[in-house]
């Protein structure tokens, strides 16, 4: 039989990925010294290293398990990727999404379409559609700050954790969007393929939380 494949996100939630496991009482030995290999063994299973949208896309296509990725990005993917079961909450890599704005300056006044910075379109789409309010979207890839501070957005919708990159830009929250935190996605096909094998897994990482 296969060994089970999980995929990992790369940085943030590596750390406490590496935690759970450890106190799953799997062998993380060469996760810890993994130099610039990808795949690792983790206890009997495989450990693959992905960027965060990648563990969704190799999950969604059956070539890993189950994967370990922020809520932001499964809620970014939930419109278009349908492969995978969320299955769990790890709780650890805890922040949340918001709207954020320059201190200075009221998003809501006045009458005229906003604009919005995100490196997440449709988690920004999806909650001003709930809201009734129209916005013009800009995707940006990364320090989304810097797009109200430079003139090209009213507002983004970005991960705030500590809150220190907003309050080093002069930038305030505006409304919180939605909680985020690290969880477990299962491939559809995998879950019904290894159902007891993975039941088992998922059951000993929220006995290990
Ligand atoms: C994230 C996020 C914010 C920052 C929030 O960016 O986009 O910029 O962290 O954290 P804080 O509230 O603790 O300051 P990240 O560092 O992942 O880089 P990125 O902007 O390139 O995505």
């Amino acid at each position: 039989m296969k060994p089970i494949r999980i995929v990992l996100t790369k940085g943030r939630l590596e750390k406490d990925a590496l935690t759970l496991f450890d106190r799953m009482g799997l062998d993380t030995s060469a996760l810890r010294d993994k130099g610039r290999r990808l795949i690792l063994p983790v206890g009997d299973m495989e450990a693959v290293l992905a960027k965060a949208p990648d563990v969704i896309t190799y999950v969604e296509h059956g070539v890993c398990d189950l994967g370990i990725v922020g809520k932001d990005t499964v809620a970014e993917a939930a419109g278009s990727a349908k492969g995978f079961y969320e299955v769990l909450d790890l709780g650890f890599g805890k922040c949340k999404f918001a709207l954020a704005g320059r201190a200075d300056n009221d998003f809501f006044a006045g009458h005229q379409v906003r604009t919005v910075a995100t490196k997440y379109p449709a988690v920004t789409r999806a909650w001003f559609a709930r809201k009734g309010l129209d916005v013009r979207i800009i995707k940006i890839e990364g320090s989304v700050e810097l797009a109200p501070l430079l003139g090209l957005a009213d507002g983004i919708v970005d991960l705030v954790e500590t809150g220190s990159t907003l309050r080093e830009n002069g930038l305030i929250v505006i409304e919180d969007v939605m909680p985020v935190s690290a969880r477990v996605i299962v491939n559809m096909a995998c879950m019904k393929l290894r159902k007891q094998e993975l039941e088992r897994l998922i059951a000993e990482m929220e006995k290990a939380l």
